[in-house]
């Protein structure tokens, strides 16, 4: 039976009823009313294909999920950089899950990757707040167009998987507002999903789930937000706490109805919250019963199909020194060496756990490729668990030694990383690289093709290879697609999301991860992946935003256009070789002088193009005033300061190709003075400075600043107005009181 609408039924519900609704039936349903009408819903993992557990499965049995189809995870999806491409994904999971009868599915991931060690860095797009929140917003439209809510998650901080059900985070506002919580507004704002998934960590102190700040003041009041929060799976420590922070559902069944009903009856809870909780369980209801074509068997062919597509833009090519692509013709004199050509691994390990519909592993694409043969030339080379098998390795170098090239397929075995753990290190395994130095020692045309989730050391043995193929984590169809871009079928279009570090002692979060007792302090700030190596100039192996191709790129005919509301970069790209490739530029922002510490550039912008060969074609990113502010943490509000910025457009960070400087006029809105602002803050200030002037000069002798020794100005520039009084005569409390009035009276609004 259809419900009615909401606020209909609402205040026909018993108190019991409605502290019941707050909490899951089971793990995977919310509670059903059937006398108003209220049906249960099902909720699912997410994010990269369906993890529906089969009736009667046990709810953390990971393998025992309804076939779905493995779209590549957010590691490989975040790196094709295709808001089109990701939003067709989420259709298709959109898709698979209305015909499962899913109401919600347990996505995006969109914490920021701050250390390359966090085991579920696959699950997260990027070290980049800007390209997460875009990304994620294409996956929540797309899903959310067939009538099945998105759960944006881990809603917040949820950085680490070492302790994360009680970490406390400590972390200053302006790198929330910068780094951790952008994605999450952006896809708010723009996309607006129908739930939010809380975090289990605490943020300065206080747990997510009881985090009034987040949950509703910056959720919902600050972005907007109007769907329902839910908490992350045992999130809750206390119910009734968690309701009055804005928690609207406690995932999954759990206990403690009884103590809710006792805090509306104490007055610890406010009634009006349960209802209004209980209010946007049935809004969620009515938007997936509302939304979207009825339900329909999903094409799991076609899925297959699109998920190879999405994995053939996902992987990156880091390394070429000519060796790639193949040519077809020269099948047979190629090795295929590494378990995991055979036994592919395509997905991360946990929730996100997906049971595949199929799977390509290479040595099948590489059959099929050769029509239909048995793969013979092909040699596992070491074991997934990481000991050492000299039988395997010299099997592997006979196949080397006569074979003209060689594809060597390496990674990080399941048990390296998942949810739940993080990595120590960030090297390929001893029995891995000790395969390779054997191999490559008898044959220098070398090809690797990574796997891994989370992103590994190259610098000591990249340079043993003539090609690397960065295959992360592809999904089903990963297989195909890396024989595919081997043998130039496809072109390589992915690009770094996540910086690739020379050594993990250079990452930024290095000396404040995973924390100690308890706590993890986020001293790096705002300088987080790129932030960090670029502003201070370190070397990477590899830049953000990094990427090759079979073909080259041109960039010309940068003009930079104010328009009212935006400043709009325009540029032409060309494709200067001799087949069909796809190119992604990137706008980054650079703030010439800023009176704050800010990153040397920031990404704002880009664009995917597929340009044919000799093709080229003009780009128009907009840039609103968000690219150019930071989050003041005195203002409490992002500033625009008035001045230079460089605009520059690369084709990664550390590649930029054309840059403009455009005069930013500044938002305009003056800082606020105070009897705490400094003697200088109060001269920069447009009515401040002239009043304070003219207060001084009206003062008795010795209060004439103009006249002071330049030195003792110096000095006395830090000096907060209200202490001055102390020293110069003529200034008084009431001085500075009647000044900070009138400034205040006369500063317009914003
Ligand atoms: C994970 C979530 C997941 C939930 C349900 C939690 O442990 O952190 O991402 O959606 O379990 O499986």
């Amino acid at each position: 039976m259809a419900h009615q609408t909401h606020s209909d039924v609402v205040p026909g519900l018993s108190r019991a009823r409605k502290a019941a609704l707050t909490t899951g039936a089971d793990f995977w349903h919310t509670v059903a009313a059937p006398e108003a009408g209220i049906a249960s819903i099902m909720l699912t993992d997410g994010p990269h294909g369906l993890r529906k557990q089969s009736e009667g499965g046990d709810a953390l049995g990971l393998g025992d999920s309804v076939p779905a189809t493995c779209f590549p995870p957010a590691v490989g999806l975040g790196s094709s950089w295709n808001v089109g491409l990701i939003r067709t994904v989420g259709i298709a999971l959109g898709t698979e899950a209305r015909a499962q009868g899913v109401s919600v599915l347990l996505g995006p991931g969109v914490n920021i990757r701050r250390s390359p060690l966090c085991g579920r860095n696959f699950e997260y797009y990027s070290e980049d707040p800007y390209l997460a929140g875009v990304l994620g917003a294409a996956w929540v439209q797309g899903v959310q167009s067939r009538g099945v809510a998105a759960s944006l998650k881990h809603f917040a901080a949820n950085n680490q998987e070492t302790d994360r059900m009680r970490i406390d985070v400590r972390v200053d506002e302006r790198t929330l507002r910068e780094i951790y919580l952008p994605a999450f507004e952006r896809i708010v704002t723009t996309a607006a999903p129908w739930t939010v998934m809380c975090s289990y960590n605490r943020i300065n102190g206080t747990y997510a789930s009881e985090n009034r700040w987040l949950l509703t003041e910056v959720l919902r009041d600050d972005w907007g937000f109007d769907g329902l929060v839910m908490s992350d799976w045992g999130a809750v420590n206390d119910r009734p706490r968690a309701l009055a922070a804005g928690l609207d559902l406690t995932m999954p069944a759990a206990a403690g109805d009884e103590r809710v009903v006792a805090a509306v009856e104490s007055g610890e809870l406010d009634e009006a919250t349960l209802d209004e909780a209980v209010r946007r369980l049935l809004t969620l209801i009515d938007r997936t019963e509302r939304t979207g074509e009825p339900p329909s068997d999903a094409d799991a062919d076609a899925h297959h199909d699109l998920a190879a597509l999405a994995a053939t833009e996902s992987a990156v090519l880091l390394r070429n020194e000519g060796l790639l692509p193949l040519d077809v013709t020269d099948l047979d004199s190629v090795a295929v060496i590494g378990e995991f050509a055979r036994t592919p691994r395509f997905q991360g390990s946990g929730s996100s756990q997906v049971v595949p519909t199929r799977v390509d592993s290479a040595v099948d694409a590489l059959t099929a490729l050769g029509g239909g043969t048995a793969w013979a030339r092909f040699a596992p080379g070491f074991r997934f668990d990481g000991t050492a098998d000299p039988d395997l390795v010299a099997e592997a170098v006979a196949l080397a030694e006569k074979s003209r090239t060689v594809v060597l397929f390496l990674g990080l075995p399941t048990e390296f990383e998942s949810e739940g753990f993080d990595r120590t290190d960030i090297d390929l395994p001893a029995n891995q690289l000790a395969l390779l130095e054997a191999v490559t020692a008898v044959n220098p045309r070398v090809a690797v093709v990574l796997s891994n989730g989370g992103v590994v050391a190259l610098s000591g043995w990249q340079d043993r290879t003539q090609a690397i193929l960065e295959g992360w984590l592809l999904g089903q169809a990963g297989g195909s697609a890396i024989v595919n871009l081997l043998f130039g079928l496809a072109n390589p279009s992915g690009r770094l999301t996540e910086t690739i570090p020379v050594r993990l002692s250079d990452t930024p979060s290095h000396l404040n991860f995973p924390g100690a007792d308890g706590v993890v302090v986020y001293g790096e700030r705002i300088h987080v992946g790129y932030r960090w190596f670029d502003t201070l100039d370190l070397p990477v192996a590899y830049p953000f935003g990094f990427g090759l191709s079979y073909t080259t790129f041109e960039y010309s005919d940068l003009v930079l256009t104010p328009t009212e509301d935006a400043l709009e970069v325009t540029f032409t790209v060309a494709n200067t070789g001799d087949r069909a490739g796809a190119e992604v530029p990137q706008v980054y922002v650079r703030d010439v002088e800023s009176t704050v510490d800010r990153p040397v550039h920031e990404l704002k912008g880009f664009a995917k193009l597929l340009l044919a060969p000799g093709e080229s074609r003009m780009v128009t990113i907009r840039l609103d005033d968000r690219a150019f502010a930071y989050w003041s943490s005195r203002e409490r509000r992002w500033v625009v300061e008035a001045g230079d910025f460089e605009i520059r457009v690369g084709a990664s960070s550390r590649d930029i190709r054309l840059a403009g400087t455009f005069a930013s006029p500044g938002d305009g809105v003056l800082p606020t003075l105070t009897g705490m602002s400094s003697l200088s803050e109060w001269f920069a200030h447009p009515i401040g400075g002239p009043l304070l002037m003219q207060a001084l000069a009206s003062g008795t002798d010795g209060a004439r600043f103009d006249t002071v020794d330049p030195l003792v100005a110096k000095m006395a520039a830090g000096t907060p107005l209200t202490k001055l009084a102390a020293f110069v005569p003529g200034m008084s409390g009431d001085l500075v009181d009647e000044l900070v009035e009138t400034v205040r009276a006369r500063t317009p609004r914003p």
